[in-house]
């Protein structure tokens, strides 16, 4: 997709564009969400093979006993973005999102906040794009039935792009709630897009991983779960684990890890966030930028399994911000909002604030007139 594949030029404009929720959605139906999933993917490969152009950094965590809220910023020669988001598993029972998150693009030669967007949809798409970037590059070739545990707000996006993307044309549901098996089969068998293909049900993790080649685990809890054990997976099975991200939250067993070849991300980032955390420091792993460029080996023979430890990376949301700028103004979506004062004289910043100058008073009458009296 060339046309994502430009780096943004410096605005001297003073607005900044505003996307709501509901602009991205129309930005999605506009564009098709399989377009939209195939162009954030193109963006995520395209940043990916430029790796080392990005100042990078582990993302910023403030930890609280439910939750955790993020900062995570990143840039290039010419563009700067960060996310704010947040992870509380408990938030749903509270009518909440588990993870909501907006973020900023700016121009780097200047500084100016050229979008201000929404970030909460847009983490699913960019999240479900990584996971599909990372599978066709890492999974067996020709695999077609994937394992979907944990069928909350990712779910729907994870299906859609495997199917799309890797042509998943079976998926196996499992929830500990069976609200949201039953809310991820609704929405996937109203969807147009997910027109053949095969959803079952099943009643444990053991039984809807069993017979899969991708098993993707999106899972919210604020514990170290272990939702994957040693011997459910079969040989030649591509993990694709999101729901670990953050330390003391993991999905996935340590002996699945050590028997498994494992990518990653950002290693100083996922080491820390990352199914990984449970390993030792010196536990082998490779990023996953590295096999997109060709210079490291994925898979290196079909019985082997394979795991994408995800966590999610700002690079992925910087790939995002542009796509939505880009296309956003393509399509002439969203508003701009004055986030940056405009100055005559941009020295002059007390301007803004300055006292308005005394009313003029009435001129006085001349003396010897005489005055109406006042009422
Ligand atoms: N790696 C990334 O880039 C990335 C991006 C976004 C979200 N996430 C993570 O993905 C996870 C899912 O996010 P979401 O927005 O879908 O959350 P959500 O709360 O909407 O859904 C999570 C679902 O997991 C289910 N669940 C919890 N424990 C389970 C278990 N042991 N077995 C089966 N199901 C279980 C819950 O019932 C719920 O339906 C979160 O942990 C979030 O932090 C990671």
């Amino acid at each position: 997709m060339r046309k994502h594949a430009m780096n943004l030029p410096t605005s001297t404009s003073h607005d900044t564009l505003f996307l709501s929720p509901q602009d991205v959605a129309s930005l999605v139906r506009r564009q098709g969400l399989v377009n939209t999933l195939q162009g954030l993917a193109a963006c995520i490969e395209h940043d990916f093979l430029r790796w080392p152009s990005f100042d990078k950094s582990a993302r910023l965590a403030s930890h609280s006993p439910d939750g955790v809220i993020e900062l995570m910023p990143i840039a290039d020669a010419a563009t700067y973005t960060f996310k704010y988001v947040n992870g509380h598993p408990k938030n749903t029972a509270l009518g909440l999102s588990t993870v909501m998150a907006f973020g900023v693009l700016a121009d780097v030669a200047t500084g100016l906040p050229l979008l201000i967007s929404e970030l909460t949809l847009t983490t699913a798409l960019r999240t479900a794009a990584t996971s599909a970037v990372a599978a066709r590059a890492l999974a067996r070739p020709g695999s077609r039935v994937m394992a979907l545990i944990g069928n909350g707000a990712q779910s729907e996006f994870q299906a859609l792009a495997f199917h799309h993307l890797l042509g998943i044309d079976e998926i196996h549901l499992y929830d500990i709630d069976p609200a949201a098996t039953a809310k991820l089969a609704r929405n996937l068998q109203a969807n147009p897009d997910a027109a053949g293909l095969r959803l079952r049900v099943f009643g444990s993790i053991r039984d809807a991983v069993r017979d899969a080649d991708i098993v993707t685990t999106v899972t919210a809890d604020k514990t170290n779960a272990t939702i994957i054990g040693a011997g459910m997976l079969r040989p030649g099975t591509h993990l694709n684990a999101v729901g670990g991200d953050c330390p003391g939250k993991t999905e996935i067993h340590g002996d699945v890890l050590r028997a498994a070849k494992v990518f990653v991300e950002y290693e100083p980032q996922t080491r820390i966030e990352g199914d990984l955390q449970q390993m030792a420091p010196d536990f082998a792993v490779t990023e996953l930028w590295r096999v997109l460029a060709g210079g490291q080996t994925g898979r290196d023979h079909a019985a082997q399994i394979t795991v994408f430890d995800s966590v999610g990376f700002a690079l992925e949301d910087f790939s995002a911000l542009r796509y939505l700028h880009e296309t956003a103004r393509a399509l002439a979506l969203g508003g701009t909002i004055a986030l940056i004062p405009k100055l005559d004289d941009p020295k002059d910043l007390y301007q803004l604030i300055k006292p308005a100058p005394p009313a003029v008073a009435a001129p006085l009458a001349p003396s010897g007139t005489q005055q109406p009296a006042m009422a």
